[in-house]
C-alpha cells in the first residue's frame, strides 16, 4: 500500500538514495532539507517523479515539518536523517552539531507522536562513543571520553541522546525504530575536507594528489555500500513486524558489513581499483578521539529485518569508481 513518507535530510548522501527507493516502491515522498550539506543534483532523478516533493526548510522547525504534513495531507512514516555529519564539523562546530542533531530529533519525534506516524531514526555507531570491545552489539554500552580533550562526541553523544528521546517516546506509544549505518559509501558521498574517508580518497585520485591516511593507518572500519544501507532503512520503515513476527518498535539495528578493513589497506584497495591513476599514500596527523576499531554485529538486522549486506567492498569500490567517471 502506498504510504506518505517524510525523509528529513532528503537531499543528503543516504537520504536522496532512500527517496529514490521509496518512490520506486510506489510511495509518496516529501524530502525536507536546509541544504547545509545536501546537494540539488542528488535529487535529479526524484524530481522526475510525480509523487515527489521537495521542501527547503529546517527539520528543527515545527512549522516546516507541518508544511510537509500539509503537502501530502498526512505522514504515515518519518525517516529522520537530517543531522550534521562529517568529522571535521564535530571538532569545528560542536555547538551547531549538538543543536541540530538533538533539536531536529526532538521536533520530529514530537510530530510523529502528534501525527501517529511510524518513526525511523538514523543513529550512528558513534552513539557508542569510545567503547573498545568489538564487535558492537545492538545493546553494547556507550563510553564517552573527557570533553576537555576533544569535541568529537558532539556528534556521538547527540546521537546517543537522540536514541534516548526515541526510546522514551516508544514507552509512550510511538512506533519507533533505530538504525545505525556503519560507514556508508557511494558515488554521492562528500569527498571535500568536511567529507568522509572513502570519498576523500577517491577525490585525491581525481585530483591526482596523494591519499592522506590518518595516524598509522591501522584503525579499522566496516564500510557499507549505499544500496545495502538504503535496503536496511527501507526494511526498518516498511515492515510491520519482524520476519518471525517479532515487534520492531524500540529495536535498534546495526547496519554494517562485517568485513573489517584498516585505513591503509582501504587506500591500497582504492589504488588497485583505479589502476593506472593510483597515487602515493602518505600518513598524516588524524583527529583526536578517533576510534581504533569499529566493527558491527548485525544480529537484530539479520534476524528481525532479514537484512544482509549484499555488496562486497571490492565490488562496491569498483562501482563507485565507475560512477565517478560520469561525474563532472
Ligand atoms: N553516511 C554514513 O555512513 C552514516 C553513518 C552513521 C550515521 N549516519 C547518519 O545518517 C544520516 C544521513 O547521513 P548522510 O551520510 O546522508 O549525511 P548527509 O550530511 O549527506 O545528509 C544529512 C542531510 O541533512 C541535512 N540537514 C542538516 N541539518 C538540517 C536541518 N536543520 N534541517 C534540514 N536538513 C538538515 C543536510 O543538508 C544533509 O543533506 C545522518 O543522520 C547521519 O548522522 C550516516
Amino acid at each position: 500500500m502506498s504510504q506518505r513518507i517524510l525523509v528529513t535530510g532528503g537531499a543528503g548522501f543516504i537520504g536522496s538514495s532512500l527517496c529514490e527507493r521509496l518512490l520506486n516502491e510506489g510511495h509518496q515522498v516529501v524530502a525536507l532539507d536546509n541544504m547545509f550539506r545536501g546537494r540539488a543534483e542528488n535529487l535529479k532523478e526524484c524530481h522526475e517523479h510525480p509523487s515527489f516533493h521537495f521542501l527547503s526548510g529546517d527539520a528543527c522547525s515545527s512549522d516546516d515539518l507541518q508544511r510537509c504534513f500539509d503537502l501530502l495531507g498526512g505522514i504515515d512514516l518519518i525517516h529522520h536523517l537530517a543531522a550534521i555529519n562529517g568529522t571535521r564539523w564535530f571538532h569545528e562546530a560542536a555547538r551547531q552539531v549538538i543543536d541540530v542533531n538533538i533539536n531536529a530529533t526532538l521536533a520530529t519525534v514530537e510530530k510523529a507522536v502528534e501525527w501517529g506516524s511510524r518513526y525511523v531514526l538514523a543513529s550512528s555507531p558513534e552513539a557508542f562513543g569510545d567503547v573498545s570491545s568489538m564487535p558492537l552489539m545492538e545493546g553494547s554500552e556507550s563510553v564517552f571520553s573527557n570533553p576537555s580533550q576533544h569535541q568529537r562526541f558532539a556528534y556521538g553523544a547527540s546521537k546517543y541522546l537522540d536514541e534516548v528521546a526515541v526510546q522514551h517516546a516508544v514507552r509512550n506509544g510511538l512506533d519507533g525504530r533505530i538504525v545505525r549505518p556503519f560507514n556508508g559509501y557511494g558515488v554521492r558521498l562528500m569527498g571535500d575536507e568536511y567529507g568522509q574517508v572513502v570519498a576523500m580518497m577517491f577525490e585525491a585520485i581525481r585530483r591526482q594528489e596523494p591519499i592522506n591516511v590518518h595516524g598509522d593507518g591501522q584503525q579499522t572500519r566496516s564500510f557499507t555500500h549505499i544500496d545495502d544501507l538504503v535496503n536496511g532503512f527501507y526494511l526498518a520503515g516498511h515492515l510491520d513486524g519482524g520476519i518471525e513476527g517479532q515487534p520492531l518498535s524500540g529495536s535498534s539495528f546495526n547496519l554494517g558489513s562485517e568485513e573489517e578493513v584498516n585505513m591503509l589497506s582501504l587506500a591500497q584497495s582504492i589504488n588497485e581499483v583505479v589502476g593506472s591513476q593510483a597515487v602515493d599514500i602518505v600518513l598524516s596527523e588524524g583527529y583526536h578521539g578517533d576510534s581504533m576499531r569499529r566493527l558491527p554485529n548485525c544480529t537484530n538486522a539479520v534476524s528481525m529485518l532479514g537484512w544482509h549486506p549484499a555488496i562486497s567492498l571490492k565490488d562496491g569500490l569498483i562501482s563507485v569508481w565507475s560512477g565517478l567517471q560520469h561525474q563532472p
